[in-house]
């Protein structure tokens, strides 16, 4: 698996667009606890060599719904509020209302209006109106960890929290947001992880089946990892 990205990144330029708009439109977020910061430093090694922490396996469902990420039958159950990792990805700033076909892309701000300064620079390529909205997307098409292969379902186990990373000394850069899929329910051995992508929209982020397929985290439940 060629996904070793352990956090989102982006252009380091955006700060202070990105640290503007979260305010406007997010307020304070909440930072990650030192906790939290620890979980996520002990799995990130093996998110570095590219792997699936110990206790997960990747299999493919079926051609339609394509990889799911699952506990390993014989881990220990998971308990609400552990840290699975956080959603890395491209952080980039585009056109809102622009197509877009990429079936990993959370959507992190929305309605951003840009000077004509900040239009040339970002967005070089289009005339300046002053009443064209943009968007932050979060996108792990081309670079990301596992989490990008965890599914969508209404019945989640797993919740997606919008926080900050703080300074800290585990070697996780601080950024002002980032995505954390945590565990919503507890997990048992064999189940499918599963979080609501966007929970307003029943999106299921894939612009060409009409309807997601309605599975819980025992739908395709495995015993073996063949
Ligand atoms: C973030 S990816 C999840 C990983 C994906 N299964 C893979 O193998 O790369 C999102 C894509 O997975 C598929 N998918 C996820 N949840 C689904 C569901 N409930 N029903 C059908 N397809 C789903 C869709 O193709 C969607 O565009």
């Amino acid at each position: 698996m060629n996904f070793n990205l352990v956090q989102a990144c982006f252009d380091p330029k955006l700060t202070p667009l990105l640290r503007r708009e979260i305010k406007r439109e997010l307020g304070t977020l909440t930072p990650l606890s030192k906790g939290e910061l620890e979980e996520i430093a002990a799995i990130s090694e093996r998110i570095k060599k590219g792997q699936l922490p110990k206790h997960f396996v990747r299999k493919k469902i079926s051609p339609e719904i394509g990889y799911g990420i699952f506990l390993h039958p014989d881990a220990e159950p998971l308990v609400k509020e552990e840290v699975i990792a956080p959603y890395a990805g491209e952080i980039s700033l585009v056109p809102q209302y622009t197509h877009d076909p990429s079936s990993y892309a959370f959507t992190l701000i929305e309605d951003i209006l840009l000077d004509k300064g900040e239009q040339k620079k970002w967005d070089s390529g289009s005339h300046f109106h002053p009443k064209r909205h943009y968007t932050f997307k979060l996108d792990a098409w081309k670079k990301g960890n596992f989490t990008r292969f965890i599914n969508h379902s209404e019945k989640p186990n797993l919740a997606a929290y919008t926080v900050r990373i703080p300074k800290n000394p585990y070697g996780i850069a601080p950024a002002p947001i980032a995505v954390v899929y945590f565990v919503k329910k507890k997990i048992l051995p064999g189940d499918q992880l599963l979080v609501c992508y966007e929970q307003s929209e029943k999106s299921f982020w894939n612009s060409e089946q009409g309807k997601a397929f309605a599975m819980t985290p025992q739908t395709f439940r495995i015993n073996t990892t063949n």
